[in-house]
């Protein structure tokens, strides 16, 4: 079975509401030709409800970038994945910037990754080395054992829902971009080899896996043609509408179902 490619768009703390709102109304008709491709858009949780109004009809999808386990409590600053069930079909977790500066931990994207699921929506989990891990050569050990504790207790039935993105620290807004063989390789060995373990070769092979990292219409190419490689986890290039419609154009092109 073909894997259907997804490219999404994580725009991090850019865009306020109606800078947001604005941009989607841009994007949407830009990328609705490409059927074949699943598109999604990551604003800030303060332009979710708007963004998500405004793309209601569109085939454009939205994501959160975080999710916390609990439905609701006493947790300062967070937003629970059952509070977003009703604006966003996808959930981003454990994104490296999340792990550096909000503590985020292969044992909290575990349980984010739980409720995530069992509010019907699908989580985007993001794994990746640091420069230092790379050049020491840990990188498949440790994305590895990102991958086994962030699946740990997800069933089988429920990984149709899960995208995983890996995404190296080193590549991340840098310009400097693993190359697509390079990617392939780790994602490969670190990624769909892992959960073949943990699961069976129907759930690997059905696995859709992202590259992210310094992803650009100039280099989307190179890694959509890359047999293990599903689509983009995209900062920066998904800022710009023109870049955006670039790199959902290339996939549905190189990649499309
Ligand atoms: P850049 O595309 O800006 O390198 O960011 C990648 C990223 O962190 C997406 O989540």
């Amino acid at each position: 079975m073909p894997r259907t490619p997804i490219i999404a768009g994580n725009w991090k703390m850019h865009k306020t509401p109606e800078e947001a709102v604005a941009f989607a109304q841009q994007l949407a008709p830009m990328v609705e030709p490409y059927d074949n491709v699943e598109r999604v858009v990551a604003p800030t949780f303060l332009a979710l409800g708007a963004v998500a109004a405004a793309l209601d009809g569109s085939p454009v999808k939205v994501a959160a970038q975080d999710g916390h386990w609990e439905t609701s409590g006493a947790y300062t600053s967070q937003v629970s994945a059952a509070m977003l069930q009703p604006f966003v079909d996808y959930v981003i977790i454990g994104h490296s910037e999340c792990r550096a500066y909000l503590n985020e931990t292969d044992e909290n994207v575990n349980k984010k990754a739980r409720a995530i699921l069992t509010c019907g929506l699908s989580p985007i989990i993001a794994v990746g080395e640091s420069l230092a891990q790379n050049e020491a050569g840990d990188t498949v050990d440790f994305v590895r054992g990102q991958v086994s504790a962030a699946l740990d207790g997800i069933s089988a039935d429920e990984m149709g829902r899960v995208v995983i993105a890996y995404e190296p620290i080193w590549a991340i807004g840098t310009g400097r971009s693993a190359s697509g063989e390079q990617a392939d390789a780790i994602i490969r060995s670190a990624v769909r080899d892992t959960v073949c373990a943990l699961y069976d070769d129907a759930v690997a092979d059905a696995l859709r896996i992202q590259y992210g990292g310094s992803v650009k219409p100039g280099n989307m190419e190179e890694f959509m043609t890359q047999p293990n490689i599903d689509g983009a986890l995209v900062g920066g290039a998904s800022l710009q509408s023109d870049d955006f419609a670039a790199l959902v154009e290339i996939a549905s092109r190189v990649k499309g179902a």
